[in-house]
């Protein structure tokens, strides 16, 4: 007897659908993309979506209309809708944490309804958005003072994960409308390096810290945001009430935020229903609104609501969500895709794949299902990749000639962002024809028989072939605006979803960074002490040994 999920369902692979997929997959075989583009002269046009601005192309999948069908299929029986409709609703399908998964409220409009445990959030996401917009404005017009009634001209972000790489990848994205006046730094790592470089040559006097984190307890984040407000006090000569100009504090935790010395009322809160890699566009989002003012930041929510809206509410044939998301599944189930690598031909998008590492490999990077049994199938896969054109000169050559299967999302612009000095915008077409190059090279290859047409010597023909047949999905839009990021990242934060309610796990924990983090508690006094540390194994307790050697203790 087949086993059966929380649903009654079997379990994923002993699904006739799951077996459905697999038998198409032999059929398919070797089936090039050659074939298929010459099969159908439409493909180009017919295997495209479009939601808001996005201009969806996966026509170079290696995929046919059965496959999509089947894949749907499997959508459909695994209870994706159903789920996604929980989601919207407020329902705890973070059941190991017994939280709803409300995100989509953070950028739900003002007289939108969302309720959690009978309570309409609604109201309180945008009096936090309107506070935020009120201290923003402050800082931008120069109202707000420090200490010592110097004007703000440094923002400082200390956070962490989903406290940081939000924050920090956007404020990128969105360089070109910033306001060029201020400096903005994002400090994350515990090396103490990264506090350094972001303070060495700023004033304390015009420096505003934000300490962002969601528990207010992250070793990492404390320990920053307590050597910040000592280098800001021995600056200034002061004493602790000179914190209350200098810093604020974006968490669920008022009492633990009032602990540490921060005024309440320089607090922004966000809720337990917005997880961590799941926030910026909460009161994470500090920074971000101080960079590129509210109504910017109000225009990016917006691009969230669009793509959250068609989530929800678009047909399967065109739920681009959805569509991404089975796509994944299909390579990682049937083709042994490990790692999905995103190309963004954006210089200004140059943090953009370090944020969805975290977005997708935290949420999917789960081996048992929601009910704690261990899964036999493909879940999240290792995502990679940095801005085109960059890569192409570096680890392209595997995606082309290597041995693995690499499926890759492509994102470019039609126009360079706004603002470029005016000798630059040329370069943008350079740019863009190697954005299509690529995914043209690397669908269609170049056959022994063209290498050998162009006369190159035999035993140069195999080097020189390239075997082609690597999926891509292209993501092209007019320009990278504050709507079209919220756009994108609304996108695969439900192409993530997708992918954790077929897998059945639970996509909105992440139990697995914590052995790491109580192991670290557990080795520091052998470090600084030299206390013999119980149950250390003899690899880490020598190495701990030659630590303490090294520098000289
Ligand atoms: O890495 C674990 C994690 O909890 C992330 O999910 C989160 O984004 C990060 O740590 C920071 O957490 P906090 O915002 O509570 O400091």
């Amino acid at each position: 007897m087949s086993e059966m999920n929380a649903e009654g369902r079997a379990r994923l692979n002993q699904l006739p659908e799951w077996t459905a997929l697999g038998k198409h997959r032999e059929q398919l075989a070797d089936t090039h993309l050659r074939e298929l583009f010459a099969a159908d002269p439409d493909r180009g046009t017919g295997y495209t979506l479009r939601v808001g601005d996005l201009h969806l192309d996966y026509s170079k999948h290696l995929v046919t209309d059965e496959t999509l069908r089947l894949l749907r299929d499997l959508a459909q029986v695994t209870g994706v809708a159903e789920l996604r409709d929980a989601m919207f609703r407020g329902e705890k399908i973070n059941t190991t944490e017994d939280r709803a998964v409300l995100h989509t409220a953070l950028r739900a409009p003002r007289d939108a309804v969302v309720e959690v445990d009978g309570e309409n959030v609604v109201p309180g996401v945008h009096a936090v958005l309107d506070r935020m917009a009120a201290f923003s404005d402050r800082i931008r017009s120069g109202e707000w003072t420090g200490h010592t009634d110097k004007r703000i001209r440094n923002i400082v972000n200390i956070g962490i994960g989903g406290s940081d790489l939000g924050p920090a990848m956007a404020y990128e994205a969105l360089r070109s409308c910033t306001d060029r006046d201020l400096t903005f730094r994002f400090v994350s790592n515990v090396d103490g390096a990264d506090l350094h470089e972001a303070l060495w040559d700023l004033d304390p006097a015009e420096t505003l810290f934000i300490v962002a984190s969601k528990t207010f307890t992250t070793i990492e984040t404390i320990t920053n945001a307590t050597s910040a407000r000592d280098w800001l006090l021995t600056g200034l000569g002061a004493g602790p009430e000179a914190v209350a100009k200098h810093f604020a504090a974006l968490s669920t935790h008022a009492d633990l935020v009032a602990e540490f010395g921060i005024d309440t009322a320089n607090m922004f809160e966000f809720w337990d229903w917005v997880g961590g890699r799941y926030s910026y566009d909460s009161a994470i989002g500090l920074s971000l609104m101080i960079a590129i003012g509210p109504d910017r930041f109000r225009e990016m929510l917006d691009g969230f609501h669009l793509v959250d809206e068609h989530f929800r509410t678009a047909a399967p044939e065109a739920n681009a969500p959805l569509l991404l998301g089975l796509l994944g599944i299909w390579y990682g189930a049937f083709f042994g895709a490990q790692s999905h690598a995103v190309l963004p031909y954006s210089h200004y998008l140059s943090k953009f794949t370090a944020y969805l590492q975290q977005l997708d490999m935290e949420s999917n990077g789960k081996s048992v299902d929601r009910e704690g049994r261990p899964v036999d199938w493909q879940t999240g896969p290792v995502v990679w990749g940095t801005p085109g054109t960059n890569g192409q000169h570096a680890y392209y050559q595997l995606i082309h000639q290597g041995t693995k299967v690499i499926p890759a999302d492509f994102i470019g612009f039609a126009r360079p962002a706004p603002g470029l000095l005016p000798g630059l915008v040329a370069q943008h077409d350079l740019l863009m024809a190697n954005f299509f190059a690529q995914t043209q090279a690397l669908a269609f290859g170049r056959t022994p028989e063209e290498v050998r047409a162009e006369g190159v010597p035999e035993a140069l023909v195999p080097h020189k072939t390239f075997q082609g047949n690597h999926p891509t999905t292209t993501i092209l839009a007019e320009e990278l605006t504050p709507s079209v990021l919220g756009q994108l990242i609304a996108l695969y934060e439900h192409k993530v979803f997708v992918q954790g309610a077929v897998w059945n796990i639970d996509s909105f924990d992440q139990w697995g960074v914590e052995l790491g983090k109580v192991l670290a508690k557990r080795i520091e006094p052998v470090l600084t002490k030299g206390e013999a540390g119980e149950d250390l194994d003899s690899s880490t307790a020598t190495l701990s040994a030659k630590y303490r050697a090294l520098r000289g203790r």
